[in-house]
């Protein structure tokens, strides 16, 4: 009895370890450990045995049963982990050939430099107001710069602009060529190419020889308009200076005009805007203003116009201009202009 015992858990371990499926796993323990087993029939005749056998029999029996118990939970253990392990196995294929069902991942997207989303903004306004855009060249004649524009050459406000000047030839009119220190020297192009009624913006770079700090550059962007019609008024200059605020700061900020001297319009003035931080009560964003300038204007002089061969008795014109990097950095309290040039991606993507 005790040999057939050794026997039978010898088999039992044996075939266990060859088993590699869930319906052998079943089988198995059915043969082994069921109730129809040797080992259940071994356990119940022991009753007919003499009390010594009973005992060692009963023992060993009883262990062997326990024993083949824990093997068969770990056998059983062991082959779920190699299913799942498998069926991992089947997803990495199924990776490898792009997973349908993961979420996917961003592809990364460039988008506009903040300055050129201003500048679509502020032209789209303008151009809904009726205004068309034109271009004229960065390298310019000083004529154009200065004198078209009544800053003859020994007027003061020549000194203000501190300019680039371009090492080449003059022109055969004997003007000299430099960078455009503001779009207002297109307007004088236009007054002199176009016929009235116009009204045109003109925008892009503008080049200053200063140094640059936190509120200026050598390089910055600027934006000029040009009305002339007859019976163009201050009223007309005004309304739509407030209208382009409105439209771009929003209804309620206020806005305020100022006398200002610029050779090329008269009367000239200043238009400035509420600080957004302090509402008009002077706070440090706006050096205790209250107000934050946004650009000059008026009417054109008659000289501008009579150079560009349009009759001032007959006709009126506004004008206005405006550095543009100036109207993001009122709007969302930027207080560095060179931010906008230094291509530090934190800053950027912030727009
Ligand atoms: N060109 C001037 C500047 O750079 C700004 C300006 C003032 C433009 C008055 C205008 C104007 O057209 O009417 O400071």
């Amino acid at each position: 009895m005790q040999e057939q015992l050794e026997q039978l858990a010898e088999n039992a371990r044996r075939e266990l370890e060859a088993i590699d499926s869930a319906t052998d796993m079943e089988s198995w323990r059915v043969r082994y450990l069921g109730r129809k087993s040797d080992l259940t029939g071994i356990l119940r005749g022991l009753a007919g045995l003499p009390m010594e056998e009973r005992k060692a029999i009963g023992a060993r029996a009883n262990e062997i049963k326990s024993v083949l118990g824990e093997h068969f939970a770990r056998k059983t253990e062991a082959l779920k982990q190699e299913a799942s392990r498998a069926s991992l196995r089947v997803d990495d294929t199924l990776l490898a050939r792009g997973d349908v069902t993961l979420p996917g991942r961003p592809v990364p997207t460039g988008r506009l430099h903040p300055l050129t989303q201003t500048l679509n903004e502020v032209c789209d306004i303008f151009v809904a107001m009726g205004f068309d855009m034109v271009e004229g060249p960065e390298a310019e004649w000083d004529y154009y710069n200065f004198e078209a524009l009544n800053i003859p050459a020994e007027h003061p406000s020549r000194d203000d602009m501190s300019t680039f000047w371009v090492d080449s030839p003059a022109s055969d009119r004997g003007w000299k060529p430099l960078l455009r220190t503001h779009t207002t020297s297109v307007s004088a192009r236009i007054a002199e190419e176009m016929e009235p009624p116009i009204r045109t913006i003109q925008m892009g770079k503008v080049y200053r020889y200063e140094a640059s700090d936190a509120t200026h550059g050598t390089m910055f962007y600027q934006l000029d308009g040009l009305a002339v019609d007859r019976g163009i008024t201050m009223a007309d200059l005004k309304g739509t200076l407030y209208e382009f605020s409105r439209r771009y700061f929003g209804e309620d900020r206020r806005v305020r005009f100022r006398c200002d001297f610029f050779p090329f319009v008269e009367p000239g003035v200043e238009m400035a805007i509420e600080c957004a931080v302090c509402h008009g009560k002077g706070c440090r964003f706006c050096r205790n203003e209250g107000w934050l300038e946004i650009l000059g204007a008026g009417m054109t002089h008659p000289r501008v116009l009579e150079r560009g061969s349009i009759d001032p008795d007959v006709y009126t014109s506004f004008a206005f201009g405006m550095g543009l990097e100036r109207l993001p950095m009122l709007r969302y309290g930027i207080d560095d202009i060179r931010l906008f040039y230094n291509n530090d991606l934190r800053f950027l993507r912030q727009f």
